[in-house]
C-alpha cells in the first residue's frame, strides 16, 4: 500500500503518518469497530465516488448494530469522504472509513471508551488480480463456516468478525486457490471472504439471500439491478454446495473485487472453465456504470 497525503481523522485532515492510535484502544483488543470500503472512479467528468451515501448509510447501520455511538451523520461522512478525495488529489482510489472504540476502558463493557472515526484512501487495483478479472479465479469451499446470525451480526461490517474471513482467505491461499467460499452452519453457501457470490444456470441468475448470512453488498445490489434491467431473471435464494458444481457461470462481486469471474470451484471447472456471457455482460455494464457511461445510473455517482 502506498501512502497518500492525508487521512481524515475525527473531523480533521491530518498527514498520513500522524494517523495513529493508542495500543490500549478497545477496538484493537476486541475488534469493536465497523468499517466500509468504497471506490472512487476516474470518469470523463472527474472523480466520482460510487454509491457514497449507500456506503455511509451501511456504516451508520453497522455502528448501530454494534452499539457504537457515532457522532457523524451520513451527510457529514459523505462530506468528509469528498474532502479527503479532493485533498489527496488522486483520480481513482479506494476509501476505507472506520469507526472504532479507543481508550478509556478495556473491560468488555466498552462504556467509557472513546469513539474515533477515520477515513483513509489509497490506490488499490484489481483485488483478485488483473488476470483474475480477465480469465477468472479459482475458489474452494472453506473448512471455516461464515459467522452467522446466531453469533454475530453478519449483515454488518464489524471489524472483529473479519477474523473469520481472514482465516478462510489464508486457508484458500495456502491451498493454492485465489479465494474462499464460506458456507453457513446449516451448510448453505453464503459468500466469499470479502465478496458476494452470483451463479448463472440455464440463463437464470441467483445469489444467496442475506438471511443466510451474506452481507447486503452494494455491488451485489448494483448487479441485481443491472441484470434485471437487462432482462435477466435474478433471484435471491438458498444456494447449496451442489449448485456450485452445476452452475454454468459464477462470479464474485464487491467494492474491492468489482465483478470477478470464478472459473473453478473445488477443482471443478465452472461451466466450460472460461468466462461466460452473463458474467462478461455484468462486467461490461458495471464498468460502464462506474465510469459514468450509462446515464440511467448516473445517480449512483457522486462527483467530488
Ligand atoms: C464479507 C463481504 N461480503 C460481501 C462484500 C461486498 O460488499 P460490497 O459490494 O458492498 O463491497 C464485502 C465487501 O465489503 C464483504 O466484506
Amino acid at each position: 500500500m502506498e501512502a497518500t497525503k492525508f487521512i481524515w481523522f475525527d473531523g480533521d485532515l491530518i498527514p498520513w503518518d500522524q494517523a495513529t492510535v493508542h495500543v490500549l484502544s478497545h477496538g484493537l483488543h476486541y475488534g469493536t469497530g465497523v468499517f466500509e470500503g468504497i471506490r472512487v472512479y476516474d470518469t470523463p467528468k472527474g472523480s466520482a465516488v460510487f454509491r457514497l451515501a449507500d456506503h455511509m448509510r451501511r456504516l451508520v447501520g453497522s455502528a448501530k448494530a454494534f452499539r457504537i455511538p457515532l457522532r457523524w451523520s451520513v451527510e457529514d461522512l459523505c462530506a468528509a469522504a469528498r474532502d479527503l478525495v479532493r485533498a489527496n488529489g488522486l483520480p481513482a482510489v479506494y476509501l476505507r472509513p472506520i469507526v472504532f472504540l479507543g481508550t478509556g476502558s478495556l473491560g468488555l463493557n466498552p462504556a467509557g471508551a472513546g469513539v474515533h472515526t477515520a477515513i483513509g484512501s489509497w490506490v488499490w487495483g484489481a483485488y483478485l488480480g488483473a488476470e483474475g478479472v480477465e480469465k477468472g479465479i479459482r475458489a474452494r469451499v472453506s473448512s471455516w463456516r461464515r459467522v452467522g446470525h446466531e453469533a454475530m451480526v453478519p449483515n454488518a461490517k464489524g471489524t472483529g468478525q473479519y477474523v473469520n474471513s481472514v482465516l478462510a482467505k489464508q486457508e484458500a491461499i495456502a491451498g493454492g486457490y485465489d479465494e474462499a467460499l464460506l458456507l453457513n452452519t446449516a451448510g448453505y453457501v453464503v459468500e466469499g471472504s470479502g465478496e458476494n457470490l452470483f451463479l448463472v444456470r440455464d440463463g437464470v441468475v441467483s445469489t444467496p439471500t442475506t438471511s443466510m448470512g451474506a452481507l447486503a453488498g452494494i455491488t451485489r445490489d448494483t448487479l441485481m439491478t443491472l441484470l434485471r434491467d437487462e432482462g435477466y431473471d435474478v433471484s435471491e435464494t438458498a444456494v447449496t454446495r451442489a449448485d456450485l458444481y452445476y452452475a454454468d457461470e459464477a462470479f464474485f462481486t464487491g467494492t474491492a473485487a468489482e465483478v470477478t469471474p470464478i472459473r473453478e470451484i473445488d477443482d471443478r471447472a465452472v461451466g466450460s472453465g472460461g468466462v461466460g456471457p452473463v458474467t462478461r455482460r455484468a462486467q461490461e455494464m458495471f464498468r460502464a456504470v462506474v465510469t459514468g457511461a450509462l446515464e440511467p445510473y448516473a445517480h449512483w455517482l457522486d462527483y467530488v
